[in-house]
């Protein structure tokens, strides 16, 4: 029988870790679009505060308990606290969908930023190394700043887009349908290789575009 409208329909176990910007914006996000998600942070206490805030749809956890329990699995932290998530679950992310929504940027002592890895490198493919064969990597959700992801979801009459990458086609299309569920057109870019055209100071990141382009504008830039 078809679930009524109404109804939260998950088919996958989606966990946010980390409860920061990115974190708690995505999370309510995907609350909004009906999702249930596990929220987890390194002390309880934050991911118990986000989920209280989003109500029925996210579940606090420990990050532990993230890792076992979500097949999809969204590091919200920075790149260096990725590869450290990443050295410690190792095996256990295997067969997981890891999303990476890292930028790897740092203040420049100017106001602006600077990368923190050389300029033709992308912290997707570099997060992507790092994990054990079988887990899935998709970059993702790092295009826009967490007040556009806010701002521009749900955009009306033409939804903005938001971009992913991943050499896995069926993990990018999951990832796909997180990005409607949060309120976007998702687009993909290409594979993994391609992420650093979405991460900071990329051609399609909304800095350097400095618009959220609608898909059919989208498409014509890939
Ligand atoms: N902010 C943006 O607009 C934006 C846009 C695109 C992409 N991104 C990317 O998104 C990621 C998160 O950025 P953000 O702005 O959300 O950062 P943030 O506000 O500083 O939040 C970082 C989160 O990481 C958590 N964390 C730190 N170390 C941890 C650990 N060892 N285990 C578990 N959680 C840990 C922090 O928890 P505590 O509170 O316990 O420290 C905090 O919840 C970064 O990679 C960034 O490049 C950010």
């Amino acid at each position: 029988m078809a679930p009524s409208a109404d109804r939260r329909v998950t088919m996958a176990t989606t966990a946010i870790v980390g409860t920061g910007n990115i974190g708690a914006r995505l999370a309510a996000d995907l609350v909004d679009g009906g999702q249930d998600i596990l929220v987890a942070s390194r002390e309880l206490g934050s991911a118990r505060e986000l989920a209280d805030r989003l109500g029925e749809g996210a579940t606090a956890v420990s990050v532990d308990d993230a890792v076992s329990r979500a097949d999809i699995i969204v590091f919200a932290v920075w790149f260096d606290v990725i590869k450290e998530l990443v050295a410690r679950y190792g095996d256990r992310l295997k067969g997981k969908i890891v999303v990476d929504p890292s930028n790897p940027i740092e203040p420049d002592g100017q106001g602006g930023f600077t990368k923190t890895i050389p300029r033709d490198q992308s912290s997707g493919v570099v997060i992507a190394s790092l994990l054990p064969d079988g887990a899935r990597p998709v970059k993702a959700f790092g295009t826009m700043l967490a007040g556009t992801l806010r701002d521009a979801a749900h955009r009306e009459p033409e939804r903005a887009v938001a971009f992913y990458a991943a050499d896995d086609l069926e993990a990018g299309a999951t990832v796909a349908d997180l990005i409607s569920a949060a309120g976007f057109d998702p687009i993909r870019v290409g594979g993994i290789s391609e992420s650093l055209r979405i991460e900071v100071f990329g051609d399609l990141h909304e800095g350097t575009l400095g618009t959220q382009p609608t898909a059919d504008e989208a498409r014509k830039l890939l």
